[in-house]
């Protein structure tokens, strides 16, 4: 097996690993699942696509369960939606589309399916129930949530507005669909600097990831405060509202585990080392890397690049996912670091979900008709135009 796996640097404490596989396979193009006739066909197609990366014991066992759900698939009319974070096998595999959380939404929207299974956490398989109401959204597994969304309920939204009256709410697309039911407009990490001066408002209400709105604030020049969860505290005690974020609390568990020092470490051990930060991260991380951006816009950056080495901060499996494609590219990256709900999602959970029709995604009709308007809004401003690049500073 070609694929290259060594510890980084003796005195990291944490996992440091590098990834690369050998030889241009395949291109994962936004549309490509396995169209195999037996299972022996597809294993040497996930051969193909996966070898470098995934044992062959591995890609045996899982060949059987691609292949069942591949023939599924084709007798029912159904539409596996993968998002970057999906594991290898899956990922390469089944997922019929593949992509961001922008990009999954638009596509839940046209799609002509009469199945959507969503190989995604709840929010997402949410948010293509609401932009899709006649199809049946099936989400593999129920442990699949997420820290962002879990940060704040539709209650906390309207004391906001009671404080901040007339202020605009945009929202991440990572909350659950109550939230976005009480917000002017969502966003993902792909436009969320967008939607945010779309506005054209002195103060915007920005929630719920403390960082993505701190990141916002640097990209739009605005000041961000967080106001203090006291019921003395009302607006009128609050500073000047002119050019500011008001943000929240809530954090990704997965994005704000990596520090600036992991940035600085690796730029000693590898001087030439591109590092990518996902916008989730801290605003001082994002401002030490040299890209940032969504998960796909960071996908594109490494397909584009002149660059030989990667850090990527952000899940792990993109990694591996990136890597299949990227012949000669070296991903670094901190190997411990999986979304613990992302990883629930699985091939064994992907094919009894769609054997038993499990599990179905509802959304009460009044909340997504109010969620939808906030998520069309989203939709009609597309990426943001907003620079993605950030100037390396002396994180080296
Ligand atoms: P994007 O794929 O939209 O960048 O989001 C990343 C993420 O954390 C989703 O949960
Ligand atoms: Fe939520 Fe972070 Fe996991 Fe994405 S990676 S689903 S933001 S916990």
């Amino acid at each position: 097996m070609s694929l290259k796996t060594r510890h980084a640097h003796p005195q990291v404490q944490r996992d440091w690993h590098i990834l690369s596989a050998t030889f241009q396979r395949y291109r994962r193009g936004n549309d490509v699942s396995i169209d195999a006739r037996t299972v022996g066909a597809t294993f040497v197609e996930l051969q193909r696509r996966l070898g470098d990366l995934v044992p062959d014991f591995e890609l045996l066992c899982k060949a059987e369960i691609v292949f069942q759900i591949n023939q599924l698939k084709k007798s029912r009319n159904v539409v596996i939606l993968g998002h970057n974070y999906m594991e290898p096998t899956l990922y390469h595999g089944v997922a019929d589309f593949v992509g961001d959380s922008l990009e999954l939404s638009r596509i839940a929207a046209q799609s002509t399916a009469d199945i959507i299974v969503f190989c995604g956490v709840r929010f997402m398989a949410e948010t293509a129930k609401i932009l899709s109401p006649t199809k049946t959204v099936l989400l593999p597994s129920l442990e699949a949530g997420c820290s962002l969304a879990s940060s704040i309920s539709a209650e906390d939204i309207r004391e906001l507005r009671r404080r901040y009256p007339g202020v605009p709410v945009v929202t991440y697309v990572n909350t659950y669909a109550e939230v976005k039911a009480e917000s002017d407009a969502c966003c993902t990490s792909s436009n969320a600097a967008a939607v945010v001066e779309s506005f054209n408002a002195p103060a915007v209400i920005f929630l719920p990831d403390e960082f993505l709105a701190g990141n916002v604030a640097r990209e739009t020049g605005r000041r961000i405060l967080f106001p203090v969860a006291d019921a003395s505290d009302i607006s009128t005690n609050d500073p000047d509202l002119d050019y500011t974020i008001v943000g929240w609390r809530g954090r990704c568990e997965v994005h704000e585990q990596f520090t600036v020092d992991d940035i600085r470490r690796s730029r000693a051990d590898f001087p030439d080392v591109a590092v990518l930060a996902h916008p989730e991260c801290a605003p001082d991380v994002v401002a030490a890397a040299d890209f940032s951006g969504s998960t796909s816009a960071m996908i594109r950056h490494v397909r584009e690049s002149g660059a030989k080495r990667f850090l990527l901060l952000t899940e792990c499996s993109m990694g591996d996912n990136i890597c299949a494609e990227n012949p000669g590219k070296e991903m670094l990256r901190l190997c411990s670091v999986r979304c613990p709900h992302m990883k629930t999602i699985t091939l064994e959970d992907t094919l009894a979900s769609l054997e038993r029709g499990i599990h179905e995604i509802e959304v009460p009709t009044e909340i997504a008709a109010k969620a939808r308007n906030a998520l069309d809004y989203m939709l009609r401003i597309g990426r943001s135009s907003v620079r993605s690049e950030v100037t390396a500073t002396s994180a080296n």
